[in-house]
C-alpha cells in the first residue's frame, strides 16, 4: 500500500481492516464478527450487512473468538488485497478446531470474482456471497447450519439496498458515508470492478436525502456520497427507463448528480457534503457550479488521472487524453479557485515506456495535487488488459517508477501546501489529534487535516483556524474567532 499514509475516512482505503463497532454488542444474541477490506463502498456495504443481520437478531463483536459467524468483506482490486484476505481466512479457520459450529463467509468483490471456486479449491469458507446478495445472508447462514455450503453471487441490475438503514460502524458520530449508486459501466481495461460489482445503477434520491436527514438529526456533521463514478449518477421515477435510455432522458423528473448534490446540500447548511469518485470524462460544469453555489458542499474533488500519457490512457480505456485532464483541472480552478484536488495514479501499465512514465511525473508536478493514492499495476484476471495486453513492464521497473511518482507527488505536496499558511479555514472537528490529547484534529473544506490546541472545543464543532505551520500532509494552527 503506497500513498495512503494520510488515512482519510472519506477516501478509498485499500487493504485496511475495519472491525464492527462493539457498541451494539448484546451477550444474549448470536454474534457476528465482520472485517472489511477495500474501498469506501465496501465499508459502506459492511454497514448494510450489519443492518440486515441485526434485524435477524445478530449482535456484533470485536472478539473473533466469541463469534458464531465470521464474515470477511473482501477486495480484488490488486493481487495483494486478495493475498491479505486469504491469509485472514486461514487464521479464522484455525478457530473451527475449538468451535466446529462456527460459520465463515467471504463477501464482496473477491467472492464475486472467484464464485464457487472458493468452495471447490480453497475450502476456507462455508458461504460465498457477492455484493448484490446481502439480503440473502440470513438464508445462506441457515443453509450452512443445515449442513450445506452456500453460494449467492448473482449480480443485480436493480439492487441498491435503498431502504436499508446502515448500522454505522467505528463511527466518530460526525462523518458518515452514503452509497448513492452501485456498479460501474466504464470498463477501464485494468480494472476488475465492473466484473465484481456489475452494472451501474443509481439509488432513489429520496432515500439518499432521508438518510442524510437521519444522520443530521443524529448529530452527524458531514456525509460523503459514494459511487465508482458519481458524475454518472442518474435517476428517474420511471422504472422503465434504464441504461442508454435513462442516460439520454431529459425532464424535470430526471435527477442527475448536480441535482442530487443540491438536494443533499439543502438538508442543512450545517451538514457538509463531500463525494467520491469523480471521473475526468464525466464531471460537468453543472457540478462545479453547484459546489460553488453551496457553502456546505466541500471544495474538494477526487479526480483520478491514472496516467499522464495519452497513449497509455487510451490503452487503459479511460476515454480522455492528457490535454482533456489538464483542461478539467484548469476549469475546476477557474470556477472554484481554492478547490482541493486529489488523484489516483498507476505506474507501469502494459507497454508503458520510460518517456510515457515521465509524462505522468511531469503532470503530477504541474497539477499540484493535494494528495494522491499511488500504485503499481497489478494484472487482474478477466479484465480487458489481461485479455488484450502483455503485462510486460518488469516488476522492478514498476516499483522504480512508482517510487519516482511518489517522490514527485510528495515534493509537489510539500510546496503546494504552503499556500495554506496564514489562511483561515472553517474546520469541522473530527476528534483528538493522534499525537497529543491536548490537540484536536479536523478538516477544512479542501480536506486537509488541520491540528490545533484543544481549548474548550469538542468533536462536531466548527471552528475557524488560522494556519501557522505545516508539514507535507498536515496543517497546524490556532483557533480565531
Ligand atoms: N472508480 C474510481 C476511478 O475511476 O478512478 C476508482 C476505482 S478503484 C476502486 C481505485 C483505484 O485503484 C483506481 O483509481 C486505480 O488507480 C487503482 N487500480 C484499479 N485497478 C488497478 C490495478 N489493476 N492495478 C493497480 N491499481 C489499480
Ligand atoms: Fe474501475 Fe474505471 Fe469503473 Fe473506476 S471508472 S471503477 S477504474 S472501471
Ligand atoms: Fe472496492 Fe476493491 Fe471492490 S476497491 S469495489 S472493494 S475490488
Amino acid at each position: 500500500m503506497y500513498g495512503n499514509e494520510e488515512k482519510k475516512i472519506d477516501e478509498v482505503r485499500q487493504g485496511e481492516a475495519l472491525l464492527l463497532d462493539d457498541a451494539v454488542v448484546n451477550s444474549e444474541s448470536r454474534k457476528l464478527y465482520l472485517e472489511s477490506y477495500g474501498c469506501a463502498m465496501n465499508f459502506a456495504d459492511s454497514e448494510i450487512v450489519a443492518s440486515i443481520l441485526k434485524d435477524k437478531g445478530y449482535s456484533t463483536t470485536r472478539n473473533v473468538e466469541e463469534a458464531d459467524v465470521i464474515f470477511i468483506n473482501t477486495c480484488s482490486i490488486r493481487d495483494n488485497a486478495e493475498v491479505a484476505a486469504r491469509n485472514k481466512l486461514k487464521q479464522f479457520n484455525v478457530l473451527k478446531k475449538n468451535n466446529p459450529e462456527l460459520v465463515i463467509g467471504v463477501l464482496g468483490c473477491m467472492a464475486e470474482r472467484l464464485k464457487s471456486k472458493f468452495l471447490e479449491e480453497e475450502r476456507l469458507v462455508d458461504i460465498v456471497a457477492g455484493p448484490d446478495s446481502y439480503r440473502s445472508l440470513p438464508e445462506l447462514i441457515g443453509q450452512v447450519e443445515s449442513g450445506q455450503k452456500a453460494v449467492n453471487v448473482l449480480l443485480s441490475r436493480e439492487e441498491t439496498y435503498a431502504e436499508i438503514a446502515p448500522v454505522r460502524m467505528q463511527s466518530n458520530g460526525i462523518t458518515a458515508f452514503i452509497s448513492i449508486m452501485r456498479g460501474c459501466d466504464n470498463m477501464c481495461s485494468f480494472c476488475v470492478v465492473p466484473f465484481t460489482r456489475g452494472r451501474e445503477r443509481s439509488r432513489d434520491p429520496f432515500t439518499i436525502v432521508k438518510e442524510a436527514q437521519d444522520l443530521h438529526q443524529q448529530g452527524y456533521k458531514e456525509v460523503t456520497l459514494l459511487g465508482q463514478n458519481v458524475d454518472s449518477y442518474r435517476w428517474s421515477a420511471n422504472p422503465e427507463l434504464r441504461g442508454k435510455e435513462l442516460k439520454e432522458a431529459e425532464g424535470d423528473d430526471i435527477v442527475n448528480f448536480a441535482k442530487l448534490l443540491e438536494m443533499v446540500a439543502l438538508v442543512s447548511p450545517d451538514l457538509r457534503v463531500r463525494f467520491s469518485t469523480s471521473h475526468p470524462k464525466d464531471i460537468t460544469d453543472d457540478v462545479l457550479f453547484m459546489i460553488k453555489k453551496y457553502n456546505n458542499i466541500c471544495n474538494y474533488i477526487h479526480l483520478p488521472i491514472q496516467s499522464g500519457n495519452t497513449r497509455i490512457l487510451e490503452k487503459m480505456n479511460r476515454t480522455y487524453t492528457r490535454e482533456w485532464y489538464i483542461n478539467k483541472v484548469n476549469r475546476i480552478r477557474e470556477i472554484i479557485p481554492d478547490c482541493g484536488i486529489t488523484t489516483d495514479v498507476i505506474a507501469g501499465f502494459c507497454s508503458e515506456t520510460e518517456e510515457e512514465h515521465q509524462d505522468t511525473v511531469n503532470l503530477i508536478k504541474w497539477a499540484q495535487f493535494d494528495m494522491a493514492y499511488m500504485y503499481y499495476y497489478s494484472e487482474r484476471p478477466g479484465t480487458l488488459a489481461e485479455k488484450k495486453y502483455e503485462d510486460d513492464v518488469p516488476e522492478e521497473t514498476k516499483k522504480k517508477r512508482l517510487q519516482e511518482i511518489i517522490e514527485a507527488q510528495h515534493n509537489s505536496q510539500r510546496e503546494s501546501i504552503k499556500k495554506c499558511l496564514n489562511q483561515t479555514y472553517d474546520v469541522l472537528i473530527e476528534g483528538v489529534s493522534k499525537k497529543s490529547e491536548n490537540e484536536l484534529m479536523g478538516r477544512n473544506s479542501q480536506s486537509h487535516v488541520v491540528v490545533f490546541p484543544r481549548g474548550n472545543h469538542k468533536p462536531g464543532d466548527y471552528v475557524k483556524v488560522k494556519i501557522t505551520e505545516c508539514t507535507r500532509a498536515t496543517l497546524m494552527g490556532v483557533v480565531v474567532e
